[in-house]
């Protein structure tokens, strides 16, 4: 079926120069690797401790109860391991995984085909779910509920319901935006948990069993200098592993020392805070544009040529992290740590023709 993907689905929100502009093959190769790289197992899947230890006994409790696992929202920035929690989710259960996404479900009959496919236990993985249309929605809301499906056939007065039963499954559902999931939708989901960025040290031990994994020779400091510039990313980590790793070969001796990660980011000009393309242009727009005054969200989405809800949820939760912006009753403005990464004078709250620039 058109719709389906199987478990190799690698979706490419995630942007940075270095990963930009890829050729189709080469894509295709990173899609590879990153097959390679996916955690199978929970002790494989590394930091993210307190959703850990939480799934473990949600899942260990499902097995010995021999019932299907509660439904589980999984939300997130891209690339934290949300697509990669899921199949881990299914090897630990020992379930089959389906995998799909929001906008592939394009009619109610789609689910219905997919639903009615499943397995006892099986994982139903929607990526973007928050992308499902409403008729689709809503074919979903008793098979989470009750495990059946109400299907109407023929057409006008000679119309009929019909139900049927489905096996139980557990839908496991992914999404970079919770504030566009319908309420209903979100409260069928027994359990939901939110993926944080990584911390460096998480991110070093994921760069090291990255490096492992592609026969690589990395030191800790190596690693570590690679994880400081992944933007608490894993997916990003493993990708900037990769470009370090074609530097060594080509320019050193294939091993990757501090010296040769340092210099291998600095050649591909890679951000030192591990910042991309959208990061350093929403700090242009607050440090330059708007010389430090205060920019409300949805000026900041139009210069960005994005909507508000994506820069709130997708974009800006980095920067406050890193302390680079803050959100202020007036806007959001950048702060010295921002203005010092672009290598400007800061400049608090901009000029006075710029304070009148409310919204
Ligand atoms: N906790 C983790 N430990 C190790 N590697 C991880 C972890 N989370 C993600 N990865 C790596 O990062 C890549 C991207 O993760 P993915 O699950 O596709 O992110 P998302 O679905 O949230 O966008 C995966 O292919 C995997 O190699
Ligand atoms: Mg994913």
């Amino acid at each position: 079926m058109a719709h389906w993907e199987d478990e190799t689905l690698s979706n490419d929100y995630t942007q940075g120069s270095v990963i930009r502009d890829l050729t189709a093959a080469e894509a295709d190769e990173e899609a590879g690797v990153d097959r390679a790289l996916r955690p199978q197992f929970i002790k494989d899947y590394l930091g993210q401790g307190r959703v850990k230890d939480n799934l473990t006994v949600l899942i260990e409790a499902a097995k010995a109860r021999g019932e299907s696992l509660d439904h589980m929202l999984l939300s997130g920035p891209p690339g934290l391991g949300k697509t990669t929690m899921a199949s881990v989710v299914a090897n630990e259960l020992d379930v089959s995984i389906k995998v799909t996404s929001g906008p592939a479900i394009e009619r109610a009959g789609d689910l219905a085909a997919i639903l009615t496919n499943l397995d006892r236990g099986d994982v139903l993985f929607i990526d973007e779910i928050h992308r499902l249309n409403r008729a689709v929605e809503e074919v979903l809301y008793p098979a989470m509920e009750d495990y059946v499906l109400d299907i109407i056939i023929g057409k006008g007065p000679a119309a009929r319901s019909i139900r049927l039963d489905l096996a139980p499954f557990t839908l496991i559902g992914a999404t970079t935006r919770t504030g566009l999931l319908t309420g209903p939708l979100r409260d069928r989901f027994g359990i939901a948990f939110r993926l944080d960025y990584y911390l460096p040290e998480e991110l070093q031990q994921i760069v090291e069993r990255s490096a492992q994994l592609l026969d690589v020779g990395i030191s800790k400091e190596g690693a570590f200098e690679i994880a400081l510039r992944s933007r608490g990313t894993p997916r990003l980590a493993n990708r900037l592993l990769k470009r370090v790793r074609d530097y060594a070969e080509v320019r050193a001796d294939g091993s990757i020392s501090l010296e040769v990660a340092r210099e291998a980011l600095s050649f591909f000009e890679v951000d030192t805070l591990g910042l991309d393309n959208m990061d350093n242009k929403i700090l242009d727009i607050l440090t330059l544009t708007f010389a430090g005054a205060p920019v409300g969200l949805s000026t900041l989405a139009s210069a960005l040529g994005e909507d508000p809800d994506s820069v709130e949820e997708v974009y800006e939760p980095y920067l406050l992290q890193q302390g680079l912006i803050k959100r202020t009753p007036k806007g959001r403005v950048a702060t010295p740590r921002a203005f010092e990464h672009r290598g400007l004078p800061y400049n608090a709250g901009g000029d006075a023709t710029q304070t009148s620039i409310e919204f």
